[in-house]
């Protein structure tokens, strides 16, 4: 139904869609999720033709909305958009805003938009509100009316840009429920939000966006359960990243020792933990690895989670087999241990650095 391919969107600093694919089917009710600037809100904007594509091509239900020729409010129409901030008439009351485009833009007489105005209403639970103004209610009940504005033109696709990341947290579950409610009911829905129990909960795929695009497209089990890449391990897991790169036998030591402690320090990692972390840096880089390879190509990462306490040090490494665990001398390994809980080495053939040692740093 909606059939995006090679989407490209360039601002004059930043390219936030470098060459997005993908297909919508009818019915897909999805989460859209990620870093902050990784493109979320621009690609619904395009989908939904707010922004003009730099490159590529949108279809929906087949009409190329991208094609100059294509006729918008007719698209548009068969499309709602729903914002962070409502955008509600704050002059209209909350029946009029609903009634306003049914009437001018689907030819709707007054009675008709009215008694479809207040079935929706009823719907979201605001019936009462009909003869009020925006201002005179709480956030989570504009939203539920922004919701049935939506609504009021029957759109087949539905976008939600975080609606529920302005409200107080007392609002977020009647605006959910709402949403909840909806995904039931076939229509299409694309949700960019940070609740990621909402997003369990309410749909059949998770788009986890970064590096200029959906980065990781799954069901929720596979995102948030067992991620299949990198960065969305990383991001589900809310890790701490780290990553320092060494390429020659002269590289500055002790600045990338600040550089940890900069990084522990402004992750509050305990003391004793952030010390390990150090340690078990020195002991196998600059101890052991460096005077084993000929010429260093060495890839240090370091992923904390403030959630478990835990930290964990990866070293990929090339040059030929080199597992410390047999082949490290034994001072540096012992001093390793101390500082680790474990130490897994691997050997990859396909890998860019073929070497892999993997360290739990010790929490207690
Ligand atoms: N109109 C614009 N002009 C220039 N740059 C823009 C414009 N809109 C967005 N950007 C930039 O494009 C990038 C992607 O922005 P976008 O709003 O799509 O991110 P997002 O994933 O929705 O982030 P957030 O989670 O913070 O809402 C950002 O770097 C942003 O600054
Ligand atoms: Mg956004």
């Amino acid at each position: 139904m909606i059939k995006i391919e090679h989407l490209k969107k360039v601002y004059p600093n930043v390219t936030p869609l470098k060459d997005v694919s993908v297909e919508i089917n009818d019915g897909d009710v999805i989460s859209v999720i990620g870093p902050s600037g990784t493109g979320k809100s621009t690609l619904l904007r395009c989908i939904n033709l707010l922004e003009k594509p730099t490159e590529g091509h949108i279809w929906v239900n087949g009409v190329d909305v991208t094609d100059p020729k294509c006729d918008l409010g007719k698209v548009r129409q068969k499309m709602g958009m729903v914002f962070q901030s409502f955008n509600l008439f704050g002059h209209l009351t909350v029946i009029e805003n609903i009634m306003l485009a049914p009437m001018d833009l689907l030819g709707k007489s007054k009675q008709e938009a009215y008694d479809e105005g207040m079935r929706l209403l009823r719907t979201v639970g605001l019936a009462e509100k009909a003869l009020n103004y925006p201002d005179e209610l709480s956030g989570g009940q504009n939203q539920r009316i922004a919701i049935a504005r939506t609504l009021a033109m029957n759109p087949d696709i539905i976008l939600f840009d975080e609606p529920t990341s302005a409200l107080d947290p007392t609002m977020v579950g009647e605006v959910q429920a709402v949403i909840r409610d909806l995904a039931k009911t076939g229509k299409t829905l694309m949700i960019v939000t940070h609740e990621m129990n909402f997003a369990r909960a309410i749909s059949n795929r998770v788009f986890y966006m970064d590096e200029g695009g959906i980065y990781e497209d799954g069901t929720p089990e596979q995102i948030f359960d067992h991620p299949q890449r990198e960065n969305t391990r990383r991001f589900i897991r809310k890790l701490k990243v780290l990553e320092l790169n060494i390429e020659n036998k002269d590289f500055d030591f002790l600045g990338m020792a600040g550089e940890i402690d900069q990084y522990c320090n402004k992750n509050q990692i305990p003391y004793k933990t952030a010390h390990r972390v150090r340690l078990a840096f020195e002991e196998l880089v600059q101890q052991m690895l460096i005077p084993a390879l000929a010429s260093p190509d060495i890839q240090a990462v370091i992923e904390y989670s403030e959630a478990e306490e835990s930290a964990v040090l990866t070293v990929r490494y090339g040059g030929p087999s080199f597992d410390v665990t047999k082949q490290g001398n034994e001072l540096s390994l012992k001093v390793l241990q101390s500082a680790v809980s474990d130490i897994a080495y691997a050997w990859d053939e396909k890998a860019e650095r073929r070497n892999q040692t993997t360290m739990h740093i010790r929490t207690a």
